[in-house]
């Protein structure tokens, strides 16, 4: 009886063993395989670094943008009404969204101004469904609205931060949300989210905006995947846009009195955008070394990043007399 046991669990062991020896076998023939695919990609990255593909056309589309009455939204409209596209300006500030309105049909596109709370899902809604029904479908959903300031966290009101979140993150959701559903059923469209610098390296002084902005990019990164995995992702593409301090707004300058590197202008920094967008970029840093410095940067230990925002970021000095 003892004996058969004994039997029973070599047996077991051995069957044990030949499993464990197959996983691990499939999991390097899967290895290899990624590896395989990898190369051509890399290279065509790198090909594509030196020698960017052609800007898709987009004269005749419509694209949305939240925002888009002042600062770095208004210059996207401009540049995209300049590309033939009608545009669609969405503003809680109405009286601004008309304003770009009136200079977008210079270009002899169509341009319409809505005013919409965009942190509210009620009144996103209500405006897809009036653009359904009078405008058409989106193709470029562009979601620039955001509460841009720099405050300590300890500074921050509970209102202040209630707004930030509702605004900078849910808008994301509540839009992508409801333009998505026509987006796949025509097999078409493109999610542009604004986000910053700030959602890749943490701003110490805009505590609760610089964690919006790590939220769009995450929320970015898992709608990109969902496409993919659904099988959109040739399809409907995504653009994750992070740029570094825009001279959009005099308190923005002001507060930045010792920038380390030269504020962008938001004509380049909407031209840059727009390129990105047309060239079907996921991620877009701008600079694009930032990006890079950024993730190399991640690889060291925390206190070597602190020596990286001391010596070269200078935070201390930016905001200094
Ligand atoms: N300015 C910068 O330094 C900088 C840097 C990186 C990223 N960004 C991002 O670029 C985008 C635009 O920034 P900006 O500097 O042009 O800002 P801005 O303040 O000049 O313009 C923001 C626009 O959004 C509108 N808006 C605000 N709340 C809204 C709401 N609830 N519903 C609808 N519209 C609303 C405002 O009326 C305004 O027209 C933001 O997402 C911001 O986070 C800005």
């Amino acid at each position: 009886m003892l004996q058969v046991k004994v039997h029973t669990e070599e047996g077991s062991t051995k069957n044990f063993s030949r499993s464990v020896f197959l996983e691990v076998l499939f999991v390097i023939v899967d290895f290899v395989k990624v590896l395989c695919y990898a190369v051509p990609i890399l290279a065509m990255h790198i090909f594509r670094t030196f020698i960017p593909p052609k800007l898709k056309d987009v004269s005749g589309q419509t694209v949305l943008i939240t925002g888009g009455g002042n600062g770095l939204g208004r210059a996207l409209a401009l540049n995209f009404a300049s590309r033939g596209c009608n545009v669609v300006v969405v503003d809680i500030d109405l009286a601004a969204a008309e304003q770009t309105c009136a200079e977008l049909r210079r270009n002899r596109v169509d341009a319409y101004a809505y005013r919409v709370d965009v942190s509210s899902y009620e009144q996103v809604e209500a405006l897809a469904i009036d653009l359904h029904k009078n405008v058409g479908p989106v193709d470029i959903l562009v979601n620039n609205a955001a509460l841009v300031y720099f405050d300590f966290l300890h500074n921050t009101s509970v209102e202040m931060a209630n707004r930030t979140i509702d605004i900078n993150i849910k808008s994301h959701v509540w839009t992508t949300k409801v333009f998505l559903e026509k987006m796949m059923e025509r097999k078409r469209g493109h999610i542009v989210a604004i986000s910053s610098m700030s959602g890749m390296y943490a701003f110490p002084w805009a505590v609760v905006y610089s964690t919006s902005k790590y939220a769009v990019n995450g929320f970015m990164a898992a709608v990109t995947e969902q496409l993919r995995l659904q099988g959109y992702g040739d399809h409907i593409q995504t653009t994750c846009v992070c740029p570094y301090y825009i001279a959009t707004r005099k308190d923005i300058v002001e507060f930045l009195k010792k920038p380390r590197f030269k504020l962008l202008t938001t004509e380049h920094t909407a031209r840059v955008i727009i390129e990105g967008i047309l060239r079907n970029e996921v991620i877009l840093a701008i600079p694009p070394f930032f990006d890079l410095g950024v993730r190399f940067m991640q690889l060291f230990p925390v206190k070597i990043q602190q020596l990286v925002r001391d010596y070269i970021i200078r935070e201390y000095e930016l905001n200094s007399s």
